[in-house]
Parts: C-alpha cells; sequence; structure tokens
C-alpha cells in the first residue's frame, strides 16, 4: 500500500505542549477533573458512562440498520467519512496519552495500547475505496465528519484526555454489534475486498469496549461527565453523517 497522504487542513495542530500534562481548563474557573471532589463511588460514575453508552448506541444501530450499505455510491462515501475522521484517530490518541499524567497512568497505558491496535487501520479504508473504484478525492469531508473529529481535540486538550473514550466507546460498541454483519452484507454486494475495514472491526471491537469499560472503573465524577457528553454528542454527530450520506446518494 502506497499512498499519498491527502491534504485535510483545518486543524491547527496541538497547542500547549509545554503545559501539565493532567486535564486543564483553561476557559472556566469551574471545571477542573485532576482537582475535583470525587462524589460519588467509581462503579456509579462508571455506571454514568455505560447509561450514556446505551443511549447513544442504540439509535446509532437503528441508523446503521437502515443505512444502505448494498448501494455502491452510499458505501463509497461511508468509506471515505471514515477515513477522514479515522485519520486523526491514531493523533488524538497520541495526544491523549501524552497529556495523562501519573495519576492517570492506567488510562496512559490503555492509550499506548489503543495506539498499536489502531495501526494502519486508515489505510484499510483506502483499499476498500480502491476495491470499490473509487479514490478519495470523490468524496468531499463532510461538515459533520469534520465536527465528529474536531470537537475531540477541544475535550483533550481543554478538558480531559479520558475524553477519548467518549468516541471510541461508541464506535467500537457499534463495530461489536454490526460489524460483521454488515462485512457480510458488504462482501456479498461488492466484493470481499472492498470489506477490510469493517471485517477487521467486527472481529476486534466487541473485546476493546469491555476492556475500556474496565479501565474506566477508577474514572472521576467530573471526568465521567465529559465522557458521557463525547458519547452523546458523538451519537448525534455520527447519525447526522449517516443522514448525509444518505441524503447525497438518494436513498
Ligand atoms: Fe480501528
Amino acid at each position: 500500500m502506497d499512498y499519498e497522504r491527502p491534504t485535510l487542513g483545518g486543524h491547527p495542530g496541538p497547542a500547549g505542549l509545554d503545559s501539565h500534562p493532567g486535564a486543564v481548563d483553561n476557559h472556566s474557573d469551574s471545571w477542573s477533573p485532576m482537582t475535583a471532589p470525587s462524589a460519588h463511588s467509581s462503579s456509579v460514575t462508571a455506571g454514568r458512562i455505560r447509561l450514556a453508552y446505551d443511549e447513544a448506541l442504540g439509535p446509532v444501530l437503528s441508523a446503521g440498520n437502515a443505512f444502505p450499505c448494498r448501494s455502491r455510491v452510499a458505501y463509497g462515501d461511508w468509506l471515505a467519512q471514515t477515513y477522514h475522521y479515522v485519520f486523526h484517530t491514531s493523533r488524538l490518541i497520541a495526544l491523549a496519552a501524552s497529556r495523562c499524567d501519573a495519576h492517570h497512568d492506567a488510562f496512559h497505558r490503555r492509550l499506548v495500547e489503543y495506539l498499536g491496535e489502531e495501526k494502519d487501520h486508515d489505510l484499510l479504508l483506502l483499499d476498500d475505496l480502491a476495491a470499490l473504484g473509487y479514490s478519495l478525492d470523490e468524496f468531499p469531508e463532510d461538515p459533520l465528519t469534520a465536527a465528529f473529529w474536531q470537537v475531540d481535540y477541544y475535550r483533550v486538550e481543554h478538558q480531559t484526555p479520558l475524553a477519548l473514550f467518549g468516541r471510541s466507546l461508541l464506535l467500537e460498541g457499534a463495530a461489536a454489534e454490526r460489524g460483521s454483519l454488515m462485512a457480510e452484507v458488504v462482501a456479498d454486494a461488492h466484493g470481499e475486498k472492498a470489506a477490510s475495514f469493517l471485517r477487521v472491526h467486527g472481529e476486534e471491537d466487541p473485546g476493546h469496549v469491555e476492556r475500556a469499560f474496565a479501565t474506566l472503573e477508577g474514572v472521576e465524577e467530573a471526568e465521567a461527565t465529559v465522557i458521557a457528553a463525547a458519547l452523546t454528542q458523538s451519537g448525534v454527530l455520527y447519525r447526522g453523517m449517516l443522514d448525509n450520506i444518505r441524503r447525497r446518494a438518494g436513498h
């Protein structure tokens, strides 16, 4: 695989690299997860994340069920939009891992592992697009796709690096529930070579979800609030992205 990396402008790059590696909020005097008292037990805060996960995942799975993945243009657009945000996944994980201080060492170690697990997944999407007969520049980035990854840079930089678990839980939960099924449908409609991204995630992500929840058992209340909000917002943005793809494809 030898691709010329497309230019995906718009992100100014990580700021404040010389700042404290933990969560920082430069814009509020009321939010500081590193010092916030934890009013609930860790299992209660983890339960809040589980609730947000269930509430966000259900509508995303329904939208996925209705998605016309047998349509070549709709599936091609989905691959391209997925590439546009997956391009940022390894960058966001590396950024979040760098922001975890000693108090968050378990999260740092999980994020470093996660970085390895996501290696080259962006290239799978370009392979699948090529197998479908498309190139990336045939599908410009949707504004909601851009919002989907842009908000995570804000959360990691200005709220807490643990915020990244919101988006990853939603996507890995969806892949665990539907990835293998969607891979079968896509392989039947477009050929196995066009289904590698879905195939990999349908096989690998079920284990990732429970590992993420196990890591989050020790999360503090203020951090759980951000992760739950990230889950909810990610679900809304992802469903909007699917709606826009369907509209463009005429479905
Ligand atoms: Fe991945």
